[in-house]
């Protein structure tokens, strides 16, 4: 099958094309915070790791509508800050609810049942919950006709005690168990069944 995505019928499906293929994706669940200080919470799965020279990430809020950016975008316009705590999981079930459509009166972590803690560099708190959190500013944000990549420069790193050796900094992988995002509507999958592939040479 072939698909052609330079107009016409299945560019106006490209969501649910290339969502459901470019699988698994991480989770970034972001949190930001408004003018009134209010926290934001929710998760974007256009995202990864850019770069380690400097340390960078970048996630792709879609717009809410033309030229209306959602919660998420708005703050970090404002505040050029931001965290993106990772998802195991135990936080499935939470982050799924952190992306209720809510307006900014209601608390999406509380919602969540979840809990916050400050962040070292940045205003916006961290997930206590969440077993990684990065905390980022700003680097730069694109605009993409109803896209907005943002990147972000990682300048703070929280690792749940046990994931990683202090010396080593290498991951067990019994004690990490993320998520990632799989086919369209609402697939996802655990990381239990891993393998070992050294590099060649
Ligand atoms: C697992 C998951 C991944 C998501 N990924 C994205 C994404 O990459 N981009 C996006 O615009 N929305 C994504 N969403 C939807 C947003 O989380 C949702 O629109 C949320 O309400 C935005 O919140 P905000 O307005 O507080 O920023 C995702 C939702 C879920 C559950």
């Amino acid at each position: 099958m072939e698909f052609d995505l330079t107009g016409g019928e299945y560019l106006a499906r490209a969501y649910k094309l290339l969502a459901g293929l470019v699988t698994p994706r991480p989770i970034a669940w972001v949190t930001t915070q408004d003018e009134e200080g209010r926290v934001n919470a929710a998760p974007f799965s256009f995202f990864n790791l850019l770069g380690t020279e400097p340390p960078m990430l970048g996630f792709a809020p879609g717009d809410r509508a033309p030229g209306i950016p959602k919660d998420t975008a708005r703050n970090i316009r404002r505040s050029r800050e931001f965290v993106v705590n990772l998802v195991d999981e135990a936080c499935a079930g939470a982050m799924n609810l952190t992306s209720s459509d809510v307006g900014p009166d209601i608390s999406e972590i509380e919602l969540a049942g979840l809990h916050t803690a400050p962040s070292r560099i940045v205003k916006a708190p961290r997930i206590v919950e969440a077993p990684v959190a990065l905390e980022c500013t700003e680097w730069a944000t694109l605009e993409m006709g109803e896209n907005r990549l943002v990147v972000g420069l990682i300048h703070h790193v929280h690792v749940r005690d046990g994931i990683l050796d202090p010396q080593t900094l290498l991951v067990n992988p019994e004690a990490f168990a993320p998520i990632g995002r799989m086919e369209v509507p609402s697939g996802y999958c655990r990381t239990h069944d891993r393998f070992d592939m050294p590099r060649p040479g």
